[in-house]
């Protein structure tokens, strides 16, 4: 069954869920790539800082030689922090593991900068082993460098994870190009409404991560989801995962596991009594200030994100 998508702004399709890769381990993300591609999927989401994607495009390579074809399928990666100052050499590195000429997208991981010349290529820290962040950066440089990408015939649309609603504030006026996703933790229990509601506004598809509450899978025992997924006799995964799409939201969920893997493919249309449970556990975490990020690398910001102020 061809899976749903939705229209970006410079006009491509984006699959409506997709395949995670961080922290899929060596030896499972071949596997991971490769099984999903060949049983569906059509969205691979990558990263240099995830280690993985010379054995990411080894999967990649698997399933094209049994016949995926490279124009069906929507790859994209992301620039580490510690390269925002040479983006363009991070994306050939990317290119080169991953086996591909161009990336479908290409996205800033997080808007801010690590020591390009510290003490570890991906994660420098100080002699306190805090992280070497450098100070007083401007984030909207990374994204200058994203749009001169543009001609290059290596990426076919550029766009940021992480962005708040005052980073993005600060980012549109000074854009030539706007980004086409905004790739931020999304659930029930972090809804983000309030950058959701600006990307949608300024024609920015927004692509959630963490859906399952990340590292175990924490927000499939939560007990609106639970009760929902009863009611429907449907698993939490799927009610998880399908929170999103109602959204109008793609959705990234990892798995290395087969039989996962394939489940997190089910996607059901919620109706507006179980969106109307969800959005009220969301507003009652946010009234209790009990909202949940399970996701927030050490880089001394608060990345202007609300619950971190
Ligand atoms: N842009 C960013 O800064 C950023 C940050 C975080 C994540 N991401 C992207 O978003 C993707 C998804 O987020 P995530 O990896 O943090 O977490 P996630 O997808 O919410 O959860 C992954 C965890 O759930 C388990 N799982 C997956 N499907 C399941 C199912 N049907 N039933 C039970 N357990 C299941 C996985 O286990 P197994 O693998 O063992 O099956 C793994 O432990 C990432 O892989 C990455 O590509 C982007």
């Amino acid at each position: 069954m061809a899976q749903s998508s939705f229209k970006l702004n410079t006009g491509a399709e984006m699959p409506a869920v997709g395949l995670g890769t961080w922290q899929s381990k060596p030896g499972e993300v071949q596997k991971a790539v490769s099984y999903a591609l060949q049983n569906g999927y059509r969205l691979v989401d990558c990263a240099y800082c995830y280690g993985n994607e010379d054995e990411v495009g080894e999967g990649l390579k698997e399933a094209f030689d049994a016949g995926v074809k490279r124009e069906d399928v929507f790859i994209m990666t992301k620039a580490w922090a510690s390269y925002n100052t040479r983006i363009a050499e991070n994306l050939d590195k990317s290119l080169k593991s991953l086996g591909l000429d161009y990336v479908d997208l290409y996205l800033i991981h997080w808007p801010a900068l690590l020591n390009p010349e510290g003490n570890h290529e991906k994660f420098p820290t100080l002699p306190d082993g805090t992280r070497d962040v450098i100070q007083g950066w401007n984030h909207v440089e990374a994204w200058r460098q994203m749009e001169a990408l543009m001609g290059t015939g290596k990426v076919k649309a550029i766009g940021v994870c992480n962005y708040s609603k005052p980073y993005l504030e600060e980012l549109l006026p000074q854009c030539k190009i706007v980004p086409a996703i905004n790739q931020i933790e999304n659930h029930p229990s972090l809804p983000q409404q309030e950058i959701v509601d600006l990307c949608n506004q300024k024609g920015i598809h927004v692509v959630a991560y963490s859906p399952l509450g990340s590292t175990g899978s924490p927000l499939m025992s939560a007990e609106p989801i639970t009760k929902i997924a009863e009611k429907r006799g449907i698993s939490a995964g799927t009610v998880l995962l399908s929170y999103h799409v109602a959204r109008g939201t793609t959705v990234l969920a990892k798995s290395v596991t087969p039989a996962r893997i394939k489940a997190n493919l089910e996607i059901v249309k919620l109706d507006d009594e179980d969106m109307k449970l969800l959005n009220d556990y969301s507003n009652d975490l946010t009234k209790k200030g009990e909202l949940k990020r399970y996701v927030f690398p050490p880089f001394k910001t608060t990345f202007g994100f609300p619950d971190k102020a």
